[in-house]
């Protein structure tokens, strides 16, 4: 048996199709409910299971949640030219982008590391781009820092790192404009 067992999986929830004229937004208070954030935790372990790292056996994994409660999951992409790594958040983001999401309200973030990880400068620039504004607001007269920001889970696992169950699963959140990147560049900034 190998000694790194395989991380606890979920069913899936369902999932509503991104892109303008699909999936109708959830409502701003249920999205980020105790359970949605749980169940976003856990997409971010078991999205965790793909990572390709070979070179630096430091396996990510990420889950984003979009406006309209749309999930994606990304892991850490590694390549044997190392600076052509992507880590497991940009993963997500660019999957999510690229299947039409325009505005994520969460993230979680898992590794096997004892500590919490938190997401690299790069990243937190790249998911900075699809934080809430005007024209991806339900209310572009909500001036809300809230409503303008993205949270920001950082997963420990300690129960599935010792291939128990997930009953060890701990979360810590941060605002990713007010506490992890204040002061930011983002769209806004060149008149969009
Ligand atoms: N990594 C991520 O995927 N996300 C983070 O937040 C931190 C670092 C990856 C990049 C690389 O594949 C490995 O972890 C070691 O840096």
């Amino acid at each position: 048996m190998s000694a790194r067992r395989p991380p606890t999986r979920v069913p899936p929830v369902a999932f509503v199709p991104s892109g303008p004229g699909l999936g109708e937004n959830l409502p701003s208070r249920a999205i980020l409910d105790e359970t949605m954030k749980m169940t976003l935790a856990q997409f971010s372990i078991n999205a965790k299971a793909n990572a390709y790292c070979p070179y630096s056996s430091f396996p990510v994994g990420a889950a984003v949640l979009a406006r309209n409660g749309g999930i994606f999951m990304g892991c850490n992409v590694e390549n044997a030219s190392y600076g052509a790594t992507c880590c497991a958040e940009r993963t997500a983001i660019f999957k999510a982008a690229s299947e039409g999401v325009r505005h994520v309200v969460a993230v979680a973030i898992n590794s096997d590391a004892t500590d919490f990880t938190a997401p690299c400068g790069l990243c937190r620039q790249v998911l900075r781009e699809f934080t809430g504004r005007k024209s991806t607001l339900d209310d572009p007269d909500d001036e809300s820092e809230e409503a303008q920001d993205m949270l920001v889970i950082l997963v420990r696992s300690e129960g599935v790192r010792r291939g128990k169950d997930d009953s060890g699963l701990e979360m810590r959140e941060f605002w990713l404009k007010k506490d992890l990147l204040p002061y930011s560049f983002g769209p806004e900034d060149l008149g969009n």
